[in-house]
């Protein structure tokens, strides 16, 4: 099965990602991950990305296309897949769908989690992660057990440099004007459904919510191995 997962940032996808892929054995591919993972490697990519994202503005298409084709290759030929973030605009969308007609591996679904503007910033200005595991926590919704260190391997946690107020009402209008219309690409011009979850209650309620999508996507016969 291979699925999309999209939502303004701070919606939960990378929460939501974790747990649909170990419910349902699929392998998690989040371009902000490895966009960070680049970055933490000190490589020169990783310092060009670094622009782009602290100051809330979309990597260039044709970074962001050649970054993830490289991963999928590496990472998703045999298991089902869950793209967190990519694709992100109209650009990448066509390139994704472009990538699998060519393993004749289309889409099963694209899930798209929706949440209110002011939910997003509160959550993303309380967001703290772990910089090792790349665990996520909220200091309010989802604290660690203990104060600022992670639950799972002890390391202190941080903040990301752009989950700060400005740069997130950034993020939230670039999303509104190149991510949206990524929306209205599937359901007109793909044959992969689009299924829309609320995702203002909280974790639990929209894991399940989310979970009976999948379900229904994969027993809907669609959904090829
Ligand atoms: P990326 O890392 O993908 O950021 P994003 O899309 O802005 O999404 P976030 O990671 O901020 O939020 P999320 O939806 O994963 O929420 P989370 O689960 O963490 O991208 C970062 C940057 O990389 C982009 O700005 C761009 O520059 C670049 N980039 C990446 N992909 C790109 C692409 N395809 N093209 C171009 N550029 C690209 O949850 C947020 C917080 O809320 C957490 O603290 C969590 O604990 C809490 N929370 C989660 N769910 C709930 C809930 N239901 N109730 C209460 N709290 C909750």
């Amino acid at each position: 099965m291979r699925l999309v997962l999209m939502g303004p940032p701070g919606a939960g996808k990378g929460t939501q990602a974790k747990r649909l892929a170990e419910t349902f054995g699929l392998l998690h591919l989040s371009s902000g991950d490895i966009f960070r993972a680049e970055r933490a490697a000190g490589s020169e990519l990783g310092g060009k990305l670094a622009e782009y994202m602290d100051a809330g503005e979309l990597v260039p298409d044709e970074i962001v296309v050649e970054v993830m084709a490289r991963a999928m290759t590496r990472d998703g030929s045999q298991q089902g897949l869950l793209l967190d973030g990519f694709p992100r605009t109209v650009a990448q969308a066509e390139a994704l769908d472009a990538e699998l007609a060519r393993a004749d591996k289309p889409l099963d679904g694209v899930l798209v989690i929706t949440a209110d503007d002011d939910e997003i910033v509160g959550r993303i200005t309380g967001r703290r992660s772990c910089p090792d595991c790349g665990r996520v926590y909220h200091i309010r919704f989802m604290p660690p057990t203990s104060d600022e260190q992670c639950d799972d391997c002890g390391t202190k946690l941080v903040q990301r440099e752009d989950d700060v107020e400005s740069v997130v009402r950034q993020r939230l209008e670039n999303y509104k004007r190149q991510t949206e219309p990524v929306i209205r690409y599937y359901r007109e011009r793909s044959e992969a459904p689009v299924k829309e979850v609320d995702g203002n209650p909280p974790p639990d309620a929209v894991t399940e919510s989310l979970a009976d999508v999948v379900r229904e996507i994969s027993s809907s016969g669609e959904a090829k191995a």
